[in-house]
């Protein structure tokens, strides 16, 4: 049995940690492992092919990032190329990726990805690519699964950052505004919210009214608290506006989100009179260290992968389903993506805890 693996989109902690427990699971059953770099643009390229043993996957669990590398611009059924006019356009390379798994004698490909990643690994599979699903995201978007990897890290690393700026907040009487990741859910904003005392917490899921963020300010001030916390998800959105993109889509890519963070300081700083500074935690949210949680299960969505290659299991995602690890349709997780329900009791947590939702 030879086996591929592939990692795509935006990295998360914890993909070394499925790297490994893939590879040693696979190394177990006697099985050679391919690592494709880059994504699945590695399948079109020569040079990013690199053989995984034992050594290569020797003490990673704990390191951030991933050793195969990775992109959100390498879709291979939206290719990006340039016109003979100089414009830029896409082009469908999907079948070139068959050819060369074919070619390299693999008979499984074990894709670790986002909701991008799964989307275009869901097409492949239809195509009869042999595919074993990983959830993988800080965004913790992905549907059919409790929980994907990544996201308790960057959660981590965003309560830390909350921490700090309450400080800071305090001593100068100032409204910090901290612009946290999360694309268009808000789950990052709402746990780091909640775990570093948030006085105000934006999502995507509950368009804000800067009246309500306002009244909440004059309410602690009021009170004597002169000071105050808003975290905002980058995709949160004003009721009768959009949300801010840094970078429209490009070909074969995706838009950006940023800057929201920016436009409520401003907004909170007219209408509270308060002084009023931003902190965007961006990528920070993505680098270093798993948390052990985010390790263990990283670990074991690796080995299931492996089990359900091993069973014949293609066309399928691992997922957690407390306390088991279950396998779901890929064309199922692809369907849609999963926000914070707000008939949920983490929502409901924080208006009996006095936050302000912006509503
Ligand atoms: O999906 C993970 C994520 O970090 C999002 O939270 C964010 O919107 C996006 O990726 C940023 O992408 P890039 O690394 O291309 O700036």
């Amino acid at each position: 049995m030879r086996v591929a693996i592939s990692t795509g989109g935006g990295d998360a902690p914890g993909l070394n940690a499925v790297i490994r427990a893939a590879v040693l699971s696979s190394l177990r059953r006697g099985w050679e492992v391919l690592g494709i770099r880059r994504g699945f643009g590695g399948f079109l390229e020569d040079d990013q092919l690199v053989d995984l043993g034992r050594e290569s996957v020797s003490g990673i669990t704990h390191v951030g990032g991933t050793i195969l590398g990775t992109t959100n611009r390498g879709n291979p059924l939206a290719w990006p190329v340039t016109r003979p006019d100089g414009s830029m356009g896409e082009v469908d390379r999907s079948d070139e990726v068959l050819r060369a798994f074919e070619r390299l004698g693999l008979q499984a490909l074990i894709v670790v990805g986002g909701d991008g990643t799964l989307r275009i690994a869901n097409a492949l599979s239809q195509k009869g690519l042999p595919i074993v699903a990983v959830p993988k995201t800080i965004d913790n978007d992905v549907r059919g699964t409790v929980v994907t990897f990544g996201f308790d890290t960057a959660v981590t690393t965003a309560t830390d950052a909350i921490d700090k700026v309450h400080s800071t907040a305090a001593s100068h009487e100032r409204v910090l505004v901290v612009e946290v990741m999360g694309r268009h859910a808000g789950w990052i904003a709402l746990q780091s919210g909640l775990a570093g005392t948030a006085h105000v917490i934006l999502m995507p899921e509950i368009p804000y009214d800067i009246s309500k963020i306002c009244a909440k300010i004059r309410e602690r001030e009021a009170e004597g608290r002169r000071f105050a916390v808003v975290v905002v998800a980058e995709g949160a959105r004003p009721k009768d506006g959009a949300a801010v993109l840094k970078e429209e889509a490009v070909p074969g890519g995706i838009a950006r989100l940023g800057g929201i963070g920016e436009r409520v300081a401003a907004e909170i700083e007219s209408c509270s009179g308060k002084e009023t500074r931003t902190v965007t935690l961006g990528h920070l949210q993505r680098g270093g260290t798993p948390t052990a949680f985010d390790r263990v299960l990283a670990l074991r969505f690796g080995a299931a992968a492996v089990r359900a290659v091993a069973d014949g299991k293609f066309g399928h995602m691992v997922a957690l389903d407390p306390p088991l690890i279950k396998l779901v349709p890929l064309g199922d997780a692809v369907t849609g993506w999963t926000g914070v329900p707000l008939d949920g009791d983490t929502i409901c947590t924080a208006r009996e805890l006095g936050v302000c939702l912006g509503d």
